[in-house]
């Protein structure tokens, strides 16, 4: 399959949230990439459900979820209900993983689980026939523009080989300091879903720069 491109809000302009979900419908991207902060696992605090509830009529491509959140499994059915396709938990997040994610798909989106930087794959590999992607964060969850850790790369080459030698259907997400510069590198590693942020939103030319980086074509070899 084609990589997806996956915008975070969070670098939008929010005075303007309405022209931010207009440019994604108008644009390349494949999904609406969602960063829910609580100020608890991670020291920032975003939005969370009205936010969703105002952006959900406007936007005609899947939401993506990403819960920064502890306990995030007292939430799931209203994040579901404030329109999440895709609900993203992270592994360090959750005490019983196995039964979160069996939730998020009872709830009918997809199931995300998410490592931080220094969270190694072991985290998920006995729930990875559980899960439709795995997200591997790039920078430490919490704020939009930091620097890309490459470190990364090696977690995302690990998990493409377990999921290729299993034969899975799992995406694996990338999320954090991504843009034009490296985005190529993180596809051959073998991610195919992009989060992008700062790159789309802060560019002179939002649109043009999500059809850069959904044109770039070392994708289809891996996935
Ligand atoms: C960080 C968030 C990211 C963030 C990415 O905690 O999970 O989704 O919006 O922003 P950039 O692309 O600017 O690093
Ligand atoms: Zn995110």
């Amino acid at each position: 399959m084609k990589h997806l491109i996956a915008p975070s809000l969070l670098a939008a302009d929010f005075g303007h949230i309405a022209d931010a979900v207009k440019l994604i419908n108008e644009s390349e991207a494949d999904w609406l990439h969602i960063d829910v902060m609580d100020g608890v696992f991670v020291p920032n605090i975003s939005f969370g459900f009205p936010v969703l509830k105002a952006v959900q009529p406007l936007l005609q491509k899947p939401m993506d979820v990403h819960l920064m959140i502890v306990e995030p499994e007292k939430y799931v059915q209203r994040f579901r209900d404030a329109g999440a396709d895709v609900i993203t938990v992270h592994a360090e997040a959750c005490v019983h993983l196995h039964s979160v994610v069996q939730q998020i798909k009872s709830s009918g989106a997809k199931a995300g689980v998410s490592l931080n930087p220094h969270t190694p794959i072991s985290q998920v590999l006995h729930i990875l026939e559980d899960v439709d992607m795995v997200l591997v964060m790039s920078v430490n969850p919490g704020f939009g523009g930091q620097k890309f850790i490459y470190s990364a790369l090696d977690k995302i080459r690990q998990l493409r080989e377990e999921i290729t030698v299993r034969n899975l259907d799992v995406l694996i997400e990338v999320d954090g300091g991504i843009g034009l510069q490296n985005a190529e590198e993180v596809l051959r590693a073998g991610a195919n879903v992009l989060v992008a942020g700062s790159a789309v939103f802060k560019a002179e030319n939002p649109i043009e720069t999500i059809h850069r980086l959904k044109s770039i074509g070392v994708n289809n070899i891996l996935v």
